[in-house]
């Protein structure tokens, strides 16, 4: 990757604290933003400053360190006490995307490992592990990058929904990862990118950096994919995830379901990009995944704007879940899922 866009890092570690791109601002500023607390952590990714599924997990992961950082306590079982209370409090932020769950399981894994150092020795060790999960995630997206590159060929136009980019990610992104390597080989690949209603991930974000990247994006409002469906625009659907169940069912930003249905009518290819740290084993279908419910104002008053009557009844869940049935392929950072899932994922996890 040979641009500015590269360069993308949505969380750094710097100077004792977390730096963020305030991903509520962009595209009007790039405004960086740092955490020094627990509370500052869980706020931020409550107010989607941070978001997506990998971010949110290395956020965590990151905060979960602070929150212990300066706790002075005589044994360790204080000390993992105090831990869990943190990790708690830090998994009531958002409930759908499983990486938030999976980086703080991690994280007090970690902690129980090393459990007879010093306390200070595993301070020390949970700031390694932090830095671990962010590194990993960076991998890990390169290589569903180079995974995906094998489905995909030079000309081909995309759509895509939400935001799974290096914004979303440590960098590179999911979805966007074989896009941006695409562009790298020198490749002409077109992206439609649907706005995302309500919070609009896909117009703020998406057609920002893919923008910022030099790659031909198209904006358009959700309920236009239909229609550049039927014109025969479009060669595949790629989007992220925020939680793949243990049947390959993936819960996904809301509007992603009926993409899925949409391709699966007009005959086009439906994909899922997901890092290992997304997918969850413990959880049998698609069902049983937490939907985050977001406040009303975000459909009715979204960004200032009330574009509803006062008081007016409103749903607004934030994900759906796309049954397996819909999904050509699951690609990960170990390769390629086709169906059936199930076995697919048992093998990826060796269960
Ligand atoms: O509510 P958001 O913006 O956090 O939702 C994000 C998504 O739905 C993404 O597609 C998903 O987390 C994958 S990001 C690589």
């Amino acid at each position: 990757m040979d641009n500015s866009a590269k360069d993308i890092r949505s969380i750094i570690w710097e100077e004792d604290s977390i730096l963020i791109i305030d991903q509520t601002k962009i595209p009007l500023a790039t405004v960086f933003k740092r955490l020094n607390t627990v509370e500052d952590v869980w706020n931020a990714i409550f107010k989607l400053e941070v978001r997506g599924a990998p971010a949110i997990g290395i956020a965590a992961a990151y905060g979960l360190y602070i929150s212990i950082r300066d706790f002075k306590v005589r044994n360790f079982d204080e000390f993992y006490q105090e831990l869990e209370k943190n990790s708690d409090y830090l998994a009531s932020s958002r409930p759908t995307a499983v990486n938030l769950f999976w980086a703080l399981k991690r994280m007090k894994k970690r902690a129980l490992e090393v459990k007879d150092k010093s306390i200070e020795e595993i301070k020390k060790d949970l700031l390694q592990e932090a830095h671990f999960i962010r590194d990993e995630d960076e991998n890990m997206c390169k290589a569903i990058g180079e995974n995906f590159l094998t489905l995909m060929k030079d000309g081909m136009t995309v759509l895509t929904h939400c935001n799974a980019g290096g914004l979303a990610t440590a960098r590179y992104g999911t979805a966007l990862a074989p896009i941006f390597l695409a562009k790298a080989k020198g490749w002409n690949i077109k992206v439609f990118a649907d706005e995302t209603r309500p919070l609009l991930q896909g117009s703020r974000l998406t057609a920002w950096e893919l923008m910022e990247y030099g790659v031909d994006v198209t904006l358009i409002c959700d309920n236009m994919a239909a229609h550049v469906m039927s014109k025969g625009w479009i060669d595949a659907v790629i989007t992220g995830c925020d939680r793949v169940a243990a049947n390959g069912d993936a819960a996904n930003k809301i509007g992603t379901y009926g993409l899925a249905v949409l391709a699966k009518a007009h005959n086009i290819p439906f994909y899922i990009a997901a890092p290992s740290s997304t997918i969850d084993i413990e959880t049998s279908h698609g069902y049983k995944i937490p939907i985050e419910e977001r406040h009303p104002d975000e459909i009715s008053c979204g960004f200032g704007i009330r574009t509803a009557p006062e008081g007016v009844k409103v749903y607004n869940p934030a994900f759906d879940v796309t049954p397996n049935h819909l999904i050509t392929a699951i690609v990960t950072e170990k390769g390629i899922l086709k169906p059936p899932y199930d076995i697919g994922i048992k093998d990826l996890f060796k269960i």
